[in-house]
């Protein structure tokens, strides 16, 4: 009697014992997930080097695009491709800092249309295909220039 009884604490010990170490298990990891910071915007593009990869290839292919080349004729490419590398580090979460006009005083009296915005997204998001930015990357940036169109639109 006294001898099963014995036996059945050792057991419900062991199971308690058990318990314990799958919930401080579980528990770490739950912590470990939650501290696992997904990689930046700005680290996915890669950084500064990446950023400035991906502007000149758009800049290319804008240069080649009938629909809106003629827009840029008399830009300054240096400065708009380093312009807008700034936008697009500060933007993704990088140290970069823009500081040149908003978006509206920057287009201002161009008289841009939706065709010409649609080309110039078009551009850009083809160019990220080509430079091999990951799909989530990808529509990310995408949605953080998306919303500038009110102010460079039509104006
Ligand atoms: C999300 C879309 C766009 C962004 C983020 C953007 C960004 C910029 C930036 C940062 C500048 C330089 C401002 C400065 O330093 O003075 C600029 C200038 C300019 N943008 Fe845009 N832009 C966009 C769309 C467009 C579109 C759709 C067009 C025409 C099709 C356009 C045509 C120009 C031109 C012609 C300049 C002046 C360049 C110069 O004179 O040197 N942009 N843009």
């Amino acid at each position: 009697m006294r001898h099963q009884s014995v036996l059945r604490s050792v057991r419900s010990m062991a199971v308690l014992s058990t318990a314990l170490v799958a919930a401080v298990l579980l528990g770490g990891c739950a912590k470990s997930t939650s501290n696992m910071a997904a990689p930046s915007l700005y680290s996915q593009l890669g950084g500064q080097q990446g950023i400035t990869t991906v502007v000149h290839a758009f800049l290319i292919n804008v240069s080649k695009d009938p629909r809106i080349n003629g827009r840029f004729a008399h830009a300054n490419i240096a400065k708009l491709q380093t312009a807008l590398v700034n936008q697009i580090g500060q933007l993704s979460g990088g140290p970069q800092v823009y500081t040149g006009p908003d978006m509206y005083q920057a287009h201002k009296g161009m008289h841009i249309t939706d065709a010409q915005w649609n080309a110039f997204m078009e551009d850009f998001s083809d160019t990220l295909k080509e430079e091999h930015v990951t799909p989530v990357a990808q529509q990310e940036l995408i949605d953080l220039l998306a919303p500038m169109k009110s102010d460079i639109v039509g104006h």
